[in-house]
């Protein structure tokens, strides 16, 4: 029976979130600069995509450059930017075949503007399609993300649409970039590094965390499924007693 097969379809995690981490150093293993490791991390992309929608899964988030990522050396930053451009511009139309719809999350108008524009172009030309959602989180951090929420409810305690007693917990979801995307089930971070590096903070609150030493460029198809069956042996109790779950 291949892995795949193992997978159990009744408890697939319809929302798995992953921080794609260690591209540099599988470069550095590879003796190249830290651009290879990223054009590498690619291939890993269109592999683990493929492989979420194939077993039916609804979302998939994507940590692809964080607000911090901004202070590495500049060469960096504007090679992984021009690398997004040419990823999204050439994938559209795999995501248009597989019936993949493309959302960003994070301070999108902070990307350089062809950048954004190819974006905008990518997530309009797949927005009708319904099988699984690819969420970019790009230029995205937890922080800035709630502090905007924040911003955002003050506002309209300010112009009296909204009163402090009407705040509850979907105040702030509604508030959040993920908004309209459920909470994912299972977080997988690869290169051995076990933080969350202000990633999805309020929505991980019981998000089964899945840490793996492959660096991202390994990543593949057998990667994810293993994430998934192990993210299925857990019990999830959300404060409840196992007795009370089953
Ligand atoms: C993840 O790999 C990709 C991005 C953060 C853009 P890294 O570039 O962080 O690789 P390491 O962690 O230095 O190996
Ligand atoms: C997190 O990886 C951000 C992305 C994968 C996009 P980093 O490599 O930037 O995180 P730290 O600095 O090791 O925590
Ligand atoms: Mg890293």
């Amino acid at each position: 029976m291949s892995l795949k097969d193992k997978i159990n379809p009744e408890t697939l995690p319809q929302h798995i979130a992953i921080i794609m981490d260690g591209n540099g150093r599988w470069a550095k293993q590879h003796g190249a600069d830290r651009i290879f490791g990223h054009e590498n991390g690619v291939k890993s992309v269109r592999d683990t995509v493929e492989a979420a929608a194939e077993v039916g899964v609804k979302f998939l988030t994507l940590y692809a450059f964080s607000t911090e990522n901004w202070n590495r050396p500049q060469e960096e930053v504007i090679a992984l930017m021009q690398l997004l451009v040419h990823t999204i511009n050439a994938e559209t139309k795999t995501l248009n075949k597989n019936s993949i719809r493309l959302q960003a999350i994070g301070d999108l108008k902070s990307l350089p503007v062809d950048c954004y524009n190819e974006l905008q172009e990518a997530i309009d030309n797949t927005k009708n399609n319904t099988r699984m959602t690819l969420v970019l989180a790009l230029s995205y951090s937890s922080r800035w993300e709630i502090t905007n929420a924040v911003k955002q409810i003050a506002e309209k305690i300010e112009n009296k649409t909204l009163s402090v007693a009407e705040i509850n917990e979907n105040t702030i979801n509604s508030h959040l970039c993920t908004a309209n995307i459920p909470d994912p089930e299972l977080m997988i971070r690869t290169s051995g590094e076990n933080r969350i590096s202000n990633f999805l903070l309020w929505q991980l609150a019981y998000t089964e965390l899945y840490f793996t030493e492959k660096l991202w460029p390994d990543f593949r198809k057998e990667d994810l499924y293993l994430a998934i069956l192990n993210y299925q042996t857990r019990e999830r109790r959300f404060g409840k007693t196992s007795e009370q779950i089953v």
